[in-house]
């Protein structure tokens, strides 16, 4: 089954041609606006992060196989191999959690001594070092204590709305590529469907949280399954997105979605490279 629901995943997946830039990075929007339910203002949300995915951190794994049946690492793997990842490469895990994307990296790379993880909860960098020996830095993806052009390739994997300023988030990741290195992002998109929307919405904000509530016993994981939902639904078009990793410098700037649902974001560090300009033009990279 596993297989069966990601081979619809891993498929036929259509590249997206996006238009120019259309925005300085003085305009840029944030992820998504404020969510009242759970804290009252943009400046609260980092706190309000640290605290469920530290609190919640024990739970992580378990609940990722619960929300797609255990069909991550499989995605995971597929999607990195997919988008060029290889043997040898240095890699840089951004928002790495408890690992998940990190172990399937490791398992491409095959060296787990070629992989850095960054990640800002300290509950999350513990849960992580159980499983990997690699470098574990603890910083946010907009400011990462990480050396100019040091890494072949790197990943995001469902974290980009938790993230404050795409911009500033995707001028670090330029940064700390190396000319030619690849950005690869994962992060979910709501299908346009109807139907699929409602029955979706039903699983992860109505169902999961239960079933999460009862087999962890922790109210912190079940708000962050409940925060997951409605961040969902708030966060902004892929076109956004994808006009961000152009206006940080990235060339070869890709978008795929597949059943509407699991979308990749992919981009280039150009060799040659300026930093976009606040009225909006976008940078020429090689
Ligand atoms: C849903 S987990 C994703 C974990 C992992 N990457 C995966 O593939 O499952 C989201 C992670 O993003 C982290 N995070 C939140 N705000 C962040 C920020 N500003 N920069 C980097 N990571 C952040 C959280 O602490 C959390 O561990």
């Amino acid at each position: 089954m596993r297989r069966c629901f990601y081979a619809a995943v891993s498929g036929d997946l259509g590249l997206t041609g996006v238009a120019p830039l259309a925005f300085g990075r003085a305009t840029m929007p944030k992820p998504h606006a404020s969510l009242a339910e759970h804290y009252n203002h943009l400046d609260e949300k980092q706190t309000f992060l640290r605290r469920i995915f530290d609190d919640a951190a024990p739970h992580y794994e378990s609940i990722a196989r619960l929300g797609f049946f255990g069909s991550g690492q499989w995605y995971r793997k597929d999607a990195l191999r997919r988008a060029g990842l290889r043997p040898g490469m240095r890699v840089l895990d951004v928002a790495s959690g408890t690992g998940p994307t990190a172990r399937a990296i490791r398992d491409v790379i095959g060296d787990e001594a070629l992989l850095t993880c960054v990640e800002p909860s300290a509950g999350m960098l513990a849960e992580s070092r159980k499983t990997l020996r690699c470098e574990h830095i603890q910083a946010t993806a907009e400011a990462m204590p990480v050396a100019d052009e040091s890494f072949d390739f790197l990943t995001m994997g469902f974290a980009l709305r938790h993230v404050d300023d795409l911009a500033g988030a995707f001028a670090e990741y330029r940064r700390v590529l190396k000319p030619g290195g690849k950005a690869l992002i994962l992060e979910l998109t709501l299908p346009e469907n109807r139907v699929a929307r409602f029955l979706l919405k039903l699983y992860f904000k109505y169902t999961l949280p239960l079933v999460v509530r009862v087999c962890t016993g922790s109210k912190q994981a079940a708000q962050m399954m409940w925060y997951y939902w409605d961040t969902m639904e708030v966060v902004v078009k892929p076109e956004t997105i994808v006009q961000a990793l152009r206006a940080a410098g990235f060339s070869q700037v890709e978008q795929r979605t597949s059943i509407g649902l699991f979308s990749e974001y992919e981009g280039v560090r150009g060799e040659e490279v300026r930093p976009a300009t606040d009225d909006g033009a976008a940078p020429s990279t090689a």
